[in-house]
């Protein structure tokens, strides 16, 4: 059976960014340019090359600047267009070109499931896709098309995967998986999946401690869900930290029946990634992206060369 297409996306962006402090004390941390553009455009190209043409950012009252991004500036667009810098005009007119941006505010931030919980209204009964966007993905790496892709297929939810070490999983959701084969469940024409990389969850923990850690996968930065979350984010009770974590509302859908639009899959990360919300993913996501610019990329490894590093 075929589900239908996912065409909702939600970017929670009211956190406070403090594992970039001092950087981000004035500027949201997902304005942070990595090369040539703020770390948000990343995701927000991932989500419209994956299809997604409606992307609601949770924001705060301190994160203008993230929403700026995305309109339009007449008076530089006039300048612009006036001294004939066309490669300018076209770069500050990207964001045309991307889904439509909405944002609405999270006023008293609970956490994370909190935070896609503020989304309830705008996405309404559709299966909808979260990208957290501290999580960069290389664009190489397609994983939100795929987890799409085997979404469409499967139904319930799906969470991106991504092999850790123990110590690396305390970090991050921890999961129980079972292997789920491609062939069998009618996933072998999906571009860029292999078997190994698609996983049925059994059970996930927000942040274990190491003794309780329960695999080497641990899911990051790219869900997508049934609506079903919802009714189970709005009578959640804190978990870690005090706060309302989304990978407890996901761990209680793997219990959900089918019907309900209950079971989450996962799919495994294969390309790079880089956590842009800290201070060293950020410099590793600059140098990796800086080296492959068409004109900034051959100087740039000529000086790294020349630091005989
Ligand atoms: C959040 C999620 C966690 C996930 C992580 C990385 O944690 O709660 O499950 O593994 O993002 O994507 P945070 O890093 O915001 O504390």
């Amino acid at each position: 059976m075929a589900h239908s297409p996912v065409t909702h996306a939600v970017v929670p962006a009211a956190g406070r960014g403090t594992r970039f402090l001092p950087a981000t004390k004035a500027i949201p941390k997902e304005m942070l340019p990595v090369v040539d553009r703020p770390a948000i455009e990343y995701v927000a190209q991932e989500a419209t090359d994956a299809g997604i043409t409606d992307l609601l950012i949770i924001s705060s009252h301190s994160k203008h600047a993230v929403e700026d991004h995305f309109d339009a500036v007449p008076d530089l667009e006039d300048a612009l267009r006036t001294s004939g810098k066309t490669e300018l005009l076209d770069s500050i007119n990207r964001y045309r070109q991307l889904a439509r941006i909405h944002s609405v505010r999270q006023g008293h931030p609970q956490g994370l499931g909190h935070a896609v919980y503020q989304a309830r209204q705008h996405v309404g009964e559709r299966p909808f896709a979260v990208l957290l966007p501290d999580d960069l993905m290389h664009p190489e790496e397609p994983i939100l098309r795929k987890m799409l892709q085997v979404r469409e297929r499967l139904g319930g939810s799906v969470v991106a995967l991504l092999e850790v070490t123990p110590q690396q999983a305390t970090a991050y959701g921890s999961a129980d998986v079972s292997e789920v084969p491609l062939a069998k469940a009618g996933l072998s024409d999906i571009e860029g999946l292999a078997d190994g990389d698609v996983f049925r969850l059994n059970r996930v923990v927000e942040k274990p401690p190491i003794d309780e850690v329960l695999s080497e996968y641990a899911t990051v930065g790219r869900y997508v869900f049934d609506p079903a979350i919802f009714p189970i984010l709005e009578t959640l009770e804190p978990g870690r930290g005090g706060e309302i974590q989304l990978t407890d509302a996901f761990a209680k859908l793997i219990d959900v029946p089918v019907e309900e639009g209950g079971g989450v899959y996962g799919v495994v990360i294969r390309g790079r990634r880089f956590d842009t919300g800290d201070k060293l993913g950020y410099l590793q996501a600059l140098v990796s992206l800086g080296v492959e610019d068409p004109e900034l990329g051959p100087p740039l490894r000529q000086f790294i060369q020349q630091m005989g590093l």
